[in-house]
């Protein structure tokens, strides 16, 4: 028999979780205007809002903490992350941001102006705030059938090289702020990126003169689906496949939340010591001095431990065969999910799920709201609300999926955890013909209106 994925860990500290009544959750998700970000965590049983900065440190990252290095310039907890992040991405330069936007704020701020055109696989939310901000356009050319989901093309996180290409061609090279990819295309349902395509658009960004910078916040899960999916990578390291992948960078941003498995931090990595000079004075501006920007000594040695941890071959089968088991269940189950299941989250399809509800009611919103209804199980809307209003014309942007993110933290939940969420989404799914409307806004913020947004049930 072949033996299952096992977690390389044992657990030797718990935190209470509590479960509540539908009664309460209703009274508590009316209080929230319906916006799963105004819920506090008491309120929420299992919470699956996302796997950012959600994952359970380790033993040795808390022993880490405690030989922190506070002094202002010069840490040798900066060095100590400083050799971590050479080792795993090959990167020469790096500044400390406190989190993955504030990597973007400060890189953007180099590479980005006004009317600039940003090419690339699908921006995260953050990347194209940042980017929308600065007065320019993000750019989607992710392959068309990752908006598939039933196609199992097994690197759905992919750029498509031509669509690309005809962005790049039809673009005047001063407007060409930096192409950004994103590993693993979070927007695109967490599908991997191969280092195909990576190896693809470092030739197009050498042939039209533009820099290209890899999103990077969950890199080693894209590493792991590389390592199994990819011809040629099977006998090589995780650790050698992130060096690849990164090789054909000019620079990263990255969220240390996710794969360093860490509860904050970032950082920007970078070849060019020019771009690291521009970047610094930014760096400096925005966040704090070279050797700390944003994070604390203790922080960083965390994150260097974390980032070893992170890119354990090991750890990466257990961590996305969680994922995959509890995807795989709710797919046997009839329930519409992003096939093949992508690395931290599982994607439901709620056009599919409530075809009666138009998009302008935000159907995958109202499905966050049931399922939070029946189990306590917090997710998150990756739909219309998400896609926000065009910049120009103020209209919502209609996205061509309108999915329900379930978030799964790194080291957290036990796949006891996923089954109750399993029975949870399926008892939804029994109920879905009982469903009639979505919901209304009744305020929202001129930017990123997904995270304040207060919303009325439409029955
Ligand atoms: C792909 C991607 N890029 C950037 C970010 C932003 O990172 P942070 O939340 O640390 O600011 C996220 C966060 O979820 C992300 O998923």
């Amino acid at each position: 028999m072949i033996l299952p994925y096992c977690e390389p860990y044992k657990i030797k500290t718990i935190e209470t979780i509590r479960q509540s009544t539908r009664q309460e959750r209703e009274e508590w998700m009316k209080n929230a205007s319906y916006n799963m970000f105004n819920l506090k965590s008491e309120q929420v049983f299992i919470d699956l809002l996302t796997d950012s900065g959600t994952g359970a440190m380790s033993d040795r990252q808390w022993g880490a903490i405690m030989t922190g290095d506070e002094s202002y310039a010069g840490a040798s907890s900066y060095f100590r992350l400083k050799e971590a992040i050479r080792d795993i991405t090959g990167f020469e330069y790096f500044l400390p941001t406190h989190q993955g936007r504030a990597a973007e704020n400060v890189l953007f701020s180099v590479l980005v102006k006004e009317g600039d055109i940003i090419p690339g696989n699908a921006h995260f939310d953050t990347t194209k705030g940042h980017i929308e901000f600065r007065k320019a356009k993000a750019v989607d050319c992710t392959v068309s059938w990752a908006r598939d989901i039933t196609n199992r093309d097994p690197f759905k996180g992919n750029a498509d090289l031509g669509h690309l290409e005809q962005v790049l061609k039809d673009t005047p090279r001063e407007k060409l702020g930096c192409i950004v990819m994103t590993v693993t295309n979070n927007t695109a349902g967490g599908q991997p990126v191969s280092m195909a395509n990576l190896r693809g658009v470092r030739d197009l960004a050498d042939r039209y003169g533009v820099l290209l910078v890899i999103d990077s916040a969950r890199f080693a899960e894209n590493a792991w689906f590389i390592k199994t999916r990819e011809e040629g990578y099977t006998d090589k390291s995780i650790r050698e496949i992130t060096r690849e992948m990164f090789s054909y960078a000019d620079a990263m941003t990255m969220s240390s939340k996710k794969d360093a498995i860490v509860n904050i931090g970032g950082f920007i990595g970078m070849k060019d010591r020019e771009l690291f000079r521009k970047a610094s004075t930014f760096n400096i501006m925005f966040e704090g001095y070279i050797t700390y920007g944003g994070m604390s000594g203790r922080d960083m040695n965390a994150l260097a431990q974390g980032l070893y941890e992170g890119t354990e071959f090991d750890y990466l089968s257990a961590r996305i065969g969680q994922v995959t088991r509890l995807g795989e269940k709710l797919h046997a189950a009839g329930v519409p999910v992003q096939m093949p299941i992508g690395g931290h989250a599982i994607f439901i399809d709620a056009g599919k799920f409530y075809p009666q509800i138009p998009a302008s009611e935000f159907p995958a919103q109202r499905l966050a709201v049931e399922i939070y209804l029946e189990g306590g199980i917090r997710g998150t809307e990756i739909g219309t609300l998400m896609a926000d209003r065009d910049p120009v014309t103020r209209g919502n942007r209609y996205p061509e999926l309108e999915l329900v993110r379930l978030a799964i933290p790194r080291r957290v939940y036990t796949d006891n955890h996923m089954d109750y969420v399993a029975a949870a989404v399926q008892n939804v799914w029994e109920g879905r013909e009982t469903v009639r409307r979505g919901l209304a806004i009744r305020w929202e913020a001129p930017i990123m209106r997904h995270f304040t947004v207060e919303l009325d049930l439409l029955g």
